[in-house]
């Protein structure tokens, strides 16, 4: 398909300053990442015209004039030893404007993508500012340019070292382009950190937005071989009127290495908070943004996670089981008060009196909450609150005075988990691992308003939305949208050290143990919850270093206890919850 060709300079010199006379020339823009022995050309009706980067801007853009094709054109890659060109493998059709920031060796530049309905209209409390972030049907490009002695250091660290590495950052949409100057990345996560492609943070310089915001995270999907969950997950978040990240598409250059295709989510720091809760309002007053994160090292000493129990002993809410992501704008640092008043708020609240739905509603966004525990259910949540009492934030909302209800991290959702699939896409929704036994979800049911509301969202929602009927064609436009770039990002270099895939290969043979990184086997097994299921834990490990392709784990079979097909999950859990409920009603 490559062809490669000798052509005379003067040619394409001639041939330019004729179309030129007839006024007959455009601008071609392609962004490919290329190093010295090679630069940038386009192939116009089998002549080659150069292109050439802007270094003040970025060295991955490449433009140029050359006239407006009769028949089709081609970016190409141009020896500088020979003059040889190496052309896509196919022909663009001709356009009669200046090209849009084309990417070198895709058949498109944007797709229409089928959207999922809107189940419920935004909750009352969100109110969330325009932004660009999120391009449907579209797949910006960001290059960061670092330090590379100092990035190498960040790839290779161990987890408890905390790497903030200066970056200048290009981000480059199919309409513009823009840089930033000063930001930070370092790496992402907790056990996103064993995986061999890393996920990143991004944190702008203090004035700096991008699509209004000023942190983002990198996602590298790397458990998910369909590549497609969190989109739809956080898709799924936002139809049914539920507040988080958004999610798109992004891919990633760092200095001269391409990193592959990514997830591009916001994260929940300043100005987050303004962002979602009062349209991007610069002198809004927020609460607290307190996150659960499980447990660490002091709080599993001390028996604690982060289920929302109540302790009478202030000091207990910051053993780490705990953060707080922001603090309220006015009032105490470090202040877990109003997180203890709410524990105990569930630890004593009303069940069965008159005025407990009513007390309810005066303490919790209690919608945000009975919403998102029915997507734990439905989309399979292996890494939230009923499972791992990890994920999820409860925002102190001074304007409602309710706490508000966040899920965050969609990776580990639809069947790549940790637990057994029986239990979670069983129909009942109790078989749930974790689901009876949290303090919040266990007194909310026993007010038997909210668990008949709980149910009916459980059937609700999987009726209108999550079943393949609904869901199917974004599926299908997902896949076809992303699959070129799946293809080149399996094709990429990793930088990151394989820890997940050692623990599956040490645990399948305990003797190789010794092998293994000890500091770093201490974080897995000090992270995982005892209700976890080893089997599936194994099969996840050594799921890891298998070849999985994109088809195969959207439609299934995957082979794998610790992976359900994307398709397959929606149409057993619907079927499922509609049995279960059809049987019991
Ligand atoms: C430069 O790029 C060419 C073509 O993309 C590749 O064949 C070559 O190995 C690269 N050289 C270096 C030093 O990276
Ligand atoms: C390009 O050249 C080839 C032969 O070298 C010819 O077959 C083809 O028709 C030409 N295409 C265009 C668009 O001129
Ligand atoms: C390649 O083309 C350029 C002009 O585009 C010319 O200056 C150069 O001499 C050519 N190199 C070779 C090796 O033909
Ligand atoms: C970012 O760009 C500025 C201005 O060009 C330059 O001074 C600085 O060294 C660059 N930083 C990095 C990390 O490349
Ligand atoms: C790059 O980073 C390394 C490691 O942190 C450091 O030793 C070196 O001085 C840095 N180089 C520059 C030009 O800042
Ligand atoms: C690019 O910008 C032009 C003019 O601003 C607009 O008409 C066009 O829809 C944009 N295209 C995309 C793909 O955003
Ligand atoms: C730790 O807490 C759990 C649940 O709160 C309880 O079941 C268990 O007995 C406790 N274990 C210890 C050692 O206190
Ligand atoms: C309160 O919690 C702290 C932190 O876990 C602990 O050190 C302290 O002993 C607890 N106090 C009481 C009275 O239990
Ligand atoms: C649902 O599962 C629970 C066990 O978690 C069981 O006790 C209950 O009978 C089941 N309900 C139905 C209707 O099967
Ligand atoms: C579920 O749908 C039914 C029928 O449309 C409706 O009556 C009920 O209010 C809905 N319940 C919830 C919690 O959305
Ligand atoms: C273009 O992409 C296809 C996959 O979509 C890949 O097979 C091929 O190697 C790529 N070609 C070049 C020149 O990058
Ligand atoms: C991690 O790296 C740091 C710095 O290199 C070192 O001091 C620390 O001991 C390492 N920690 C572990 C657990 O290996």
């Amino acid at each position: 398909m490559v062809s490669a060709k000798f052509l005379p300079a003067f040619l394409s010199l001639f041939a330019l300053a004729s179309a030129q006379l007839e006024n007959n020339v455009i601008e071609y823009n392609v962004i490919n990442l290329l190093n010295d022995t090679h630069t940038m050309g386009v192939i116009v009706d089998n002549v080659t015209y150069p292109l050439s980067f802007d270094s003040k801007v970025t060295n991955i853009l490449y433009n140029g004039k050359a006239p407006v094709a009769k028949n089709g054109y081609q970016y190409a890659k141009i020896s500088k030893e020979d003059n040889s060109t190496e052309a896509e493998p196919f022909f663009r059709q001709p356009t009669h404007e200046s090209t849009l920031n084309e990417f070198y060796n895709r058949t498109w530049n944007t797709q229409n993508v089928s959207q999922l309905p809107v189940v419920f209209e935004p909750l009352k409390a969100i109110n969330r500012v325009q932004s660009d972030l999120h391009r449907e049907g579209e797949i910006p490009t960001i290059h960061l340019v670092a330090n590379q002695t100092a990035i190498d250091l960040m790839h290779n660290s161990n987890s408890t070292e905390d790497y903030k590495i200066d970056t200048n950052m290009t981000y480059i949409t199919l309409n513009n382009t823009q840089s930033y100057e000063a930001a930070e990345i370092s790496l992402a996560g907790r056990s996103s950190r064993w995986m061999t492609k890393l996920s990143y943070n991004i944190k702008l310089a203090k004035k700096d937005r991008i699509g209004e915001f000023r942190r983002v995270k990198l996602r590298a999907m790397d458990t998910d071989p369909s590549y497609i969950r969190e989109q739809l997950a956080y898709d799924v978040i936002k139809s049914t009127g539920l507040l988080s990240s958004e999610f798109s598409f992004v891919r990633v250059f760092l200095n001269d290495q391409a990193l592959g295709l990514f997830g591009i989510i916001e994260t929940f720091h300043d100005p987050w908070l303004a962002n979602s809760f009062a349209g991007g309002d610069k002198k809004y007053k927020n609460g607290n943004l307190y996150q659960g994160v499980f447990q660490n090292a002091q709080s599993s000493a001390m028996n604690r996670t982060s289920d929302l129990s109540y302790y009478n002993n202030i000091t207990a809410y910051a053993d780490g089981q705990y953060k707080i992501k922001v603090e309220a704008s006015k009032g105490k640092s470090e202040d877990y008060t109003p997180l203890m008043e709410f524990t105990k708020f569930i630890d004593t609240a009303p069940t069965t009196s008159s005025d407990a739905v009513a007390a309810w509603n005066e303490k919790l966004d209690t919608d945000s909450f009975l919403r998102s525990m029915a997507l734990e259910v439905i989309m399979g949540y292996s890494d939230g609150y009923f499972t791992m009492v990890d994920n999820y934030y409860l925002y102190q909302n001074l304007d409602t005075g309710k706490f508000f209800y966040i899920s965050s991290d969609m990776d580990l959702t639809m069947g790549s988990c940790m637990f057994k699939l029986d239990d979670m896409w069983s129909g009942n929704y109790t078989t749930f691992p974790g689901l009876t036994t949290r303090p919040l979800m266990k007194k909310i049911l026993q007010v038997p308003e909210f668990k008949k509301q709980y149910e009916e969202l459980l059937v609700n929602i999987t009726q209108k939305l999550v079943n393949p009927v609904v869901m199917n064609d974004r599926i299908n436009d997902l896949v076809a949208m992303t699959k070129e770039d799946v293809a080149w990002d399996k094709t990429l270099p990793r930088v990151g050290k394989d820890v997940f895939g050692a623990i599956g290969a040490a645990m399948g043979n305990s003797s190789d143990m010794s092998s293994m990184d000890l500091s770093d086997i201490g974080n897995v097994i000090g992270d995982f919850p005892p209700n976890m299921d080893m089997e599936i834990l194994l099969d996840f490990g050594t799921r890891m270093s298998t070849n999985l392709t994109q088809q195969d784990a959207v439609n299934g079979p995957t082979g794998h206890k610790s992976l359900s097909a994307v398709k397959e999950w929606i149409k057993n859990q619907s079927d499922a919850i509609t049995k279960f409920y059809n049987s019991t009603s």
